[in-house]
């Protein structure tokens, strides 16, 4: 297992990346995302020896990767000239599944030790460049072109932070380009004070940092931010459509809980 120098909040990248693997070996995936695959059996080639399960980090984190992708093409399509920053990339594929044209230049960045192995295990491509960094120093926006529309996307990046470091980022980001969209997840308060005892975190040696109760208030944060909408998780219905009917249960049942519905929210912002 080639992830056994990975530390702390850095493992929280392999069930993600697994799901996304399972997924495509289903008959009709929902990424169909052949980099995870190849990608998940370099970082751990005995993966597939268990299913989905019905944990969150199952099918729901396909629905997620997939709802990111959804909006991120839409406003590629609008802006053709944007900078794409993907922060907390992990071995997420996504430049390779939404394959930008050559007028968009992307970033994705992690900690070192990712991009490192993201080196190893994912091939290079042109207007493309990996960056090496935690995302809260931000000198890193210093290297990326500004001037142009930003594409920000964060997936499953946030509630690993502070609040006070989403805060900088995301107004260090509206800050740095004349318009954009952000695009990222947050979890609940809830699920924020109860994950020092989420078991897969604990294993990890990690938790969450921050939780929003209502998400769509971060607007308030920057004068030029603003809250655009919510992309289904949780109640989705390819999520519904998808999962075997235990999975299915098992979401309706939480699903009839207010807190569990919304203790993860895909968001998206404009400015
Ligand atoms: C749950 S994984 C998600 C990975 C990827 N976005 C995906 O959806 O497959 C969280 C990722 O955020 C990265 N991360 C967490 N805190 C970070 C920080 N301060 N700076 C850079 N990356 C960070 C971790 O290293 C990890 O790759």
């Amino acid at each position: 297992m080639e992830d056994a120098d990975l530390v702390g909040v850095q493992k929280t990248l392999s069930p993600v990346l697994r799901a996304k693997a399972l997924d495509n070996r289903l008959p009709d995936p929902i990424l169909g995302d052949e980099y995870a695959e190849q990608a998940m059996r370099r970082l751990d080639p005995g993966y597939d020896k268990r299913g989905f399960g019905t944990s969150q980090l199952g099918l729901a984190a396909v629905v997620r990767a997939k709802a990111h992708d959804d909006w991120a093409r839409s406003f590629l399509a609008d802006h053709p000239g944007a900078v794409v920053l993907h922060l907390g990339c992990g071995l997420d594929a996504r430049v390779y599944r939404i394959d930008p044209p050559a007028t968009v230049d992307w970033y994705d960045l992690d900690y070192p030790a990712i991009i490192e192995l993201r080196h190893q295990f994912l091939p290079p491509r042109e207007h493309y460049t990996l960056i090496g960094s935690s995302v809260t120093d931000l000198t890193w926006l210093d290297r990326v072109p500004h001037g142009r529309p930003v594409l920000m996307i964060a997936e499953g990046l946030v509630p690993y932070l502070s609040e006070t470091d989403v805060r900088r980022l995301l107004t260090g980001v509206v800050d740095a380009f004349p318009t954009g969209q952000l695009q990222f997840d947050t979890v609940s308060v809830w699920a924020w004070r109860t994950s020092k005892w989420d078991p897969t975190l604990r294993r990890y040696g990690t938790r969450f940092h921050c939780g929003f109760a209502d998400p769509a208030a971060l607007a308030d944060w920057h004068p030029r931010l603003e809250y655009v909408d919510e992309a289904p998780m949780n109640d989705s219905p390819v999520l519904m459509a998808k999962a075997p009917a235990n999975v299915r249960r098992l979401y309706r049942l939480m699903n009839l809980l207010p807190g569990m519905k919304r203790s993860s929210r895909i968001v998206r912002f404009r400015f």
